[in-house]
């Protein structure tokens, strides 16, 4: 007979991400979830400021997706990925690409962001290499980013944590430099005015390794995970020129940006800059069910599409690539975001999350605020000697006033679903100036 659970048997399951003694102490449990809200084991709501992890971008509990979900498992609940084929995973591919920015015309079906990743930069380097130009293989990627936990990600990624306990890495990657800038950009409202020259750093790369060498660039549009950079302004049109006078790919990581969050479908609809490779997952399918979606140009897939007919093209894919479950649930997605309006929705609220985030401005520990789409950022003044210490603490009293935040190093992240209504934004920003006044 399985044990009951209780805070007594929680040792088992090491977490992801997790400071795993500290929660095994105080387990904070969820049991249920509908539209904006948790319900906790011990009965309270708790407003959900993130989309779970940036993902639930049309809230908890839908009914066509959870209707999607049960229908599909009684129909068909799996078919091979490799050879053989079913409708929805076609049906959803023709969709998403009517979705994307014209050009990016076909998909690929992973089931993480991590995966995507992989995906992407597995594909830029065979495409040099289906061309005749197979001395492209360096990866390029900016400190600071985030782009999953697998080995590519990681070595193009440039948060430390998450690098240094893993040995050499892939070789052959460079990093360019972050764009935070606190000292010119603080308590900017959406895209700060400076650091456009932090995109040159690519020059520089390329004069050290030479252009050949390179193949692909890989950046976050808005980065997410490290604590929510936003790209000074004019700094994505000049990456896009730079790699096109060196004939490199320029890959936009959309994990978070892809699917409404920004108040547009995805990044380049934002910025007016498109990528070759634009790599999505977590709002595709609402993080229901584990899936990915890696877009390339027709260029790059038709590149592919050579050599005898019943060979494989390019020997890559996963088990679970389009699978039905996953392909039922992002289609059911889709509708909902359609018939609610949710891929713009955000650019309708940008301004009352701005105004009522930057509110906080003054508070204690308060350094800068930042915000973007339906993102939000407060950073704070790390208690000196105890990085990370001061957020954390900030995210347990917030969960306990009925708030979930996330936070990474000092910086509460905010990204609630796109379904928030306005006086839940005022719950969220109200709840977090009870916090920040209490804060040591
Ligand atoms: C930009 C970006 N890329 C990749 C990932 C990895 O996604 P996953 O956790 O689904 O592997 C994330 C996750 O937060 C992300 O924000």
């Amino acid at each position: 007979m399985n044990a009951p659970v209780t805070t007594n048997n929680l040792d088992a399951f090491w977490m992801p991400f997790t400071a795993n003694r500290q929660f095994k102490k105080n387990p904070r449990m969820f049991v249920g979830a509908d539209r904006m809200h948790y319900t906790t084991s011990d009965g309270r709501q708790v407003l959900d400021g993130t989309a779970g992890l940036w993902c639930v971008n049309a809230g908890h509990n839908r009914p066509r997706i959870v209707e999607a979900i049960q229908k599909q498992a009684a129909e068909l609940d799996y078919a091979p990925a490799f050879q053989m084929g079913h409708h929805k995973a076609f049906e959803l591919a023709s969709k998403l690409v009517q979705l994307t920015p014209p050009g990016l015309d076909h998909v690929m079906y992973t089931n993480s962001g991590s995966e995507s990743v992989e995906t992407a930069l597995k594909t830029a380097i065979a495409y040099h290499r289906v061309k005749g130009d197979g001395s492209r293989f360096r990866l390029i990627g900016r400190e600071r980013g985030y782009h999953g936990v697998n080995f590519g990600g990681i070595s193009v990624g440039g948060i430390v944590p998450n690098r240094k306990m893993f040995g050499t890495l892939l070789t052959g990657v460079d990093h360019m430099r972050h764009t935070h800038d606190l000292a010119r950009n603080a308590f900017t409202r959406e895209v700060p005015e400076h650091g456009v020259e932090l995109a040159d750093d690519l020059e520089r790369i390329v004069a050290l390794h030479d252009a050949s060498t390179i193949a692909a660039v890989i950046v976050e549009p808005v980065a997410g995970s490290t604590g929510v950079l936003l790209p000074p302004k004019g700094y994505l049109q000049k990456l896009r020129s730079i790699c096109d006078k060196h004939g490199i790919l320029l890959i936009f990581d959309e994990v978070i940006t892809g699917f409404g969050r920004l108040g547009t479908p995805f990044a380049p609809d934002y910025f007016g800059v498109v990528p070759d490779i634009m790599i999505t997952a977590k709002g595709l399918t609402n993080g229901v069910i584990p899936m990915g979606a890696v877009f390339v140009t027709n260029e790059i897939h038709d590149a592919f599409m050579n050599g005898p007919e019943h060979m494989i093209e390019f020997f890559h894919g996963y088990t679970y690539s389009g699978n039905p479950m996953a392909c039922a649930t992002a289609l059911a997605t889709l509708e909902t975001y359609r018939e609610e309006g949710l891929l713009t929705r955000g650019a309708e609220l940008s301004s009352y999350w701005e105004d009522a985030l930057h509110s906080l401005k003054g508070l204690p520990h308060v350094i800068d605020v930042r915000n973007i789409g339906l993102i939000g950022a407060i950073e704070l003044e790390p208690i000196a000697g105890e990085p990370t210490k001061r957020a954390f603490a900030a995210f347990l009293d917030a969960y306990e006033k009925g708030l979930l935040i996330r936070t990474t190093g000092d910086i509460i992240a905010l990204s609630p679903p796109l379904i928030i209504e306005k006086q839940e934004i005022d719950f969220i920003v109200d709840k977090l100036r009870d916090v920040l006044t209490s804060l040591n």
